[in-house]
């Protein structure tokens, strides 16, 4: 009878992980993944990254990492097809170099809202998910990405990591007892209660109807903003515009100036320092799985991911568990 053969089996070379580890800094984390690698102590890998003359782009590793435990930090940010190719050209090179075991570590998983078919549209989340887990990847870490059930678009295992915790300590001294955390859409509702439960505050949820990658519309609220100062929880702010249109429900409502806006992803992309710099907010309180656009002239605060992604990684190359590090939602 004829066997049927699964990507994972005609992957390249699986040799016995042996103790060591590497570390790999890819082109779209160059500032996050030093801070990991300074805080493990190690060097980050060698490699180069090549364009050639027609744009396609060449992961030439610069050292042997046959049977080490290799880690690839890497976010899917904007250049969103640069980086996503990056990556899956990277985990390539790795698996062809002979990595023992390599795990993705993606701070940023760009594509994750693309995670419903509407009309005759593409699932990019699907499609981004096939790309990566047949890209030779062993398992993968995430952060806050934009839907919990994210793992069931992969195929290989994923670590679904937190920066709620580190977060919500970040925005406490913003907090006080009139104020609510606010979901600015339904989709984050299940985030702003974990936001809520953490730093004892009620919860209010604006709804929000989406025209465009740009353009959304607020048709009211549900909870109790009158007289209480918001904090807005999302996952993430690329264009603002969910922040914006937020705020302005809630001014409508009758709630005082947002106190602080906290997101796990902080991408700022076109516009979006201006478009929020109109809406007055005190505090913006974002992870370095991007890094703001050195531009940006809003009062951010970035919280680092750093030491959690470091101890995620040693965690995962000790066998140890991870339970304390991931989201349970
Ligand atoms: C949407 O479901 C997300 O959670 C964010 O609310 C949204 O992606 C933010 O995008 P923007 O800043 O462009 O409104």
């Amino acid at each position: 009878m004829a066997r049927v053969l699964h990507q994972n089996d005609v992957r390249i070379g699986r040799p016995k992980m042996n103790e060591q580890i590497t570390i790999f800094v890819g082109p779209a984390s160059l500032r996050l993944g030093a801070e990991v690698c300074e805080i493990m102590r190690t060097a980050p890998g060698a490699y180069e990254c090549r364009r050639f003359p027609d744009g396609e782009i060449q992961i030439d590793i610069r050292e042997s990492i046959r049977g080490r435990d290799v880690f690839l930090v890497q976010s899917t940010s904007p250049p969103v097809e640069t980086h996503l190719m990056e990556l899956v050209l990277f985990a390539d090179a790795c698996r062809r170099a002979g990595a023992g075991r390599l795990t993705g570590v993606i701070p940023y998983f760009g594509y994750a809202r693309q995670d419903r078919r509407t009309h005759r549209r593409s699932l990019g989340a699907r499609v981004a998910a096939d790309l990566i887990g047949t890209a030779g990847f062993d398992r993968l870490m995430l952060v806050d990405a934009h839907t919990p059930s994210i793992e069931g678009f992969f195929g290989i295992p994923i670590d679904h990591l937190t920066a709620v915790p580190l977060l919500a300590r970040a925005v406490a001294p913003s907090v006080h007892e009139n104020s609510v955390v606010v979901a600015p859409d339904l989709g984050a509702a299940k985030l702003a209660d974990r936001y809520a439960r953490l730093l004892e505050m009620p919860v209010a949820i604006v709804h929000k109807t989406r025209f465009s990658g740009r353009e959304v519309a607020t048709r009211g609220l549900t909870g109790d903003v009158e007289g209480r100062q918001p904090v807005i929880v999302d996952d993430m702010i690329s264009t603002g515009g969910t922040i914006e249109a937020a705020a302005k429900a809630l001014a409508a409502a009758g709630a005082l100036p947002v106190s602080a806006v906290v997101a796990t992803h902080g991408l700022f992309v076109g516009d979006a320092g201006d478009r929020l710099a109109a809406v007055g907010v005190r505090r913006f309180l974002v992870t370095d799985s991007v890094a703001p656009p050195p531009e940006l002239r809003l009062p951010v605060e970035v919280v680092s991911v750093a030491p959690l992604l470091a101890r995620a990684i040693r965690h995962l190359h000790e066998d140890r568990s991870l339970a304390d590090l991931v989201s349970h939602d």
